[in-house]
């Protein structure tokens, strides 16, 4: 079995649990045992007499005892009966924002100036009663010198390594803002066409800023308490020649409840929901020279291939599937989801949305989005690698905003309303795309990218990127998050 871990920090904490420390070789020997962990936590832990530290030789004392009562599996009778319990489970997927069947976009000069005005307007909105927001064009009537304005950023300049200038416009009218000392490193990872607050004196022609404020999200301390967990995969690439085989089916037999202990069992059977966030299938001509690296050659079959992958999933999982750019759905973002000729392939528990989708399940509120502007976001702020994909998605978080740059590498179709501003804070923001791995909590919001099921092509190679593959976050609204691991390379 390649389920690496049962976290560590998970068997740590439950010694802490009960007032003990724990060896780091003890904690290799428990998850290597393969034995319900609560068990042997349960009886270290009573035999441990007083000692602050449980060494190896207490946990392979116990190991031997254990074994010696002949441990007895899981009684197949029993993964029977809770499977049927598991198909009574009734689940709720309430589809809040989605770009599908609303489209509006045709391209002209029209969509693009509703665009950013809806982009203005929604997050203008949200800087109401932390600005006075003085609109750009009468800043030169205002008495006061002091004045707040929010405005569309461009233009960063570095003047000298003190000082950047850049400009803010509004509807009324554009200015020039400088920022010196430290607001010279936050105007430096401004990411251009992000809305923004600006506070500062009037001086010459421009603003001298005194704060530079990001729309950001309050912090979210809503009490969630589920009983169910949610999964995040994303970028599985079915139809590569890369896509890793035996790592997926080990997945598969881990979320059927076919695998580990009972401990692993236990989680796999508490798991409601899938969500895949994209690039489903390797598609047909994404990059230069694709086609050497395809095993299935046709879109049609890849998504056959792909209907039958999803099918071998336990149909109590509701799996809500949302397109990537290796999709078969438009490049620009908002995405729809998946057209009836492949949706209508997969099983019944699927459910397509578009790119992104702000979804509800049962009072938890997931943003569904793909990430394609991570790359730009990357490229952009300098203290950011892919190796910590999440950190490039809280600078999202941040700017209310899931594609913040208008025409770089994420090309974005100019809807009248933009389905990309981070209106309603969610509890939990699922990317993918870049096919590394991160998780943190961003005031409250969990933040979770799902890394791949594909090894590094030679494309990946000659930029650079270094995939972590299988690795699978699973996560109980208001409790834990663990993190499975199914690659062993
Ligand atoms: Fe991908």
């Amino acid at each position: 079995m390649i389920i690496k871990s049962i976290d560590s920090q998970l068997i740590i904490k439950k010694f802490a649990l009960n007032g003990y420390n724990i060896h780091p070789n003890a904690v290799d020997l428990i998850k290597k045992a393969g034995i319900d962990i609560d068990r042997i936590v349960d009886e270290v832990c009573k035999r441990a007499d007083g000692c602050f530290i449980i060494t190896p030789d207490d946990v392979i004392r116990i190991l031997n005892e254990i074994k010696n009562r002949a441990e007895t599996p899981l009684p197949k009778s029993k993964v029977k009966e809770s499977d049927d319990k598991r198909v009574r489970k009734s689940e709720s997927v309430n589809v809040i924002k989605d770009v599908t069947g609303k489209s509006t976009c045709r391209g002209t000069i029209e969509d693009f100036i509703n665009y950013f005005n809806s982009r203005y307007e929604k997050i203008s909105k949200i800087f109401r009663g932390r600005l006075t927001q003085i609109p750009i064009g009468s800043v030169w009537k205002v008495k006061s010198e002091k004045v707040d304005v929010v405005g569309i950023v461009g233009n960063v300049k570095e003047i000298s390594d003190d000082k950047a200038i850049f400009e803010l416009e509004d509807k009324t009218g554009k200015i020039n803002v400088t920022a010196t000392g430290k607001l010279k490193e936050v105007a430096m990872e401004l990411l251009g066409d992000e809305i923004i607050g600006v506070s500062g004196s009037l001086m010459g022609r421009g603003i001298i800023a005194d704060r530079i404020i990001f729309p950001d999200v309050p912090v979210n301390d809503k009490k969630l308490k589920k009983d169910f967990r949610i999964v995040f995969i994303s970028d599985t690439h079915f139809g590569s020649k890369t896509f890793l085989k035996d790592e997926w089916n080990s997945f598969l037999k881990w979320i059927n409840c076919e695998v580990g202990d009972n401990r692993v069992i236990e989680i796999a059977e508490s798991v409601k929901y899938l969500i895949i966030c994209g690039d489903l299938v390797d598609g047909i001509g994404i990059y230069p020279e694709q086609d050497k690296e395809i095993e299935i050659l046709d879109i049609n079959q890849q998504y056959e291939f792909s209907a039958e992958q999803l099918d071998l999933i336990r149909k109590d999982i509701k799996i809500i599937l949302s397109p990537g750019n290796h999709d078969a759905v438009r490049q620009a973002e908002p995405q729809p989801a998946l057209p009836k000729e492949f949706s209508s392939l997969f099983p019944k528990n699927v459910k397509c949305v578009g790119n992104p989708c702000f979804v509800d399940l049962e009072g938890v509120k997931v943003l569904i989005y793909h990430g394609r502007s991570l790359d730009d976001v990357v490229s952009r702020i300098k203290r950011l690698n892919y190796s910590n994909p999440h950190e490039a998605m809280i600078e999202l978080l941040k700017r209310r905003h899931l594609s913040p740059m208008y025409g770089n590498r994420s090309p974005i179709a100019p809807e009248n309303d933009d389905y990309l501003v981070i209106d309603e804070v969610p509890d939990i923001l699922h990317s993918g795309h870049v096919h590394t791995y991160g998780t943190a909590f961003y005031r409250g919001v969990f933040v979770v990218n799902s890394s791949t099921w594909q090894s590094q092509t030679e494309f990946q190679k000659k930029v650079n990127l270094n995939p972590q593959p299988g690795n699978v976050a699973v996560y109980n609204p208001g409790g834990d998050v663990i993190r499975l691991r199914f690659y062993s390379g």
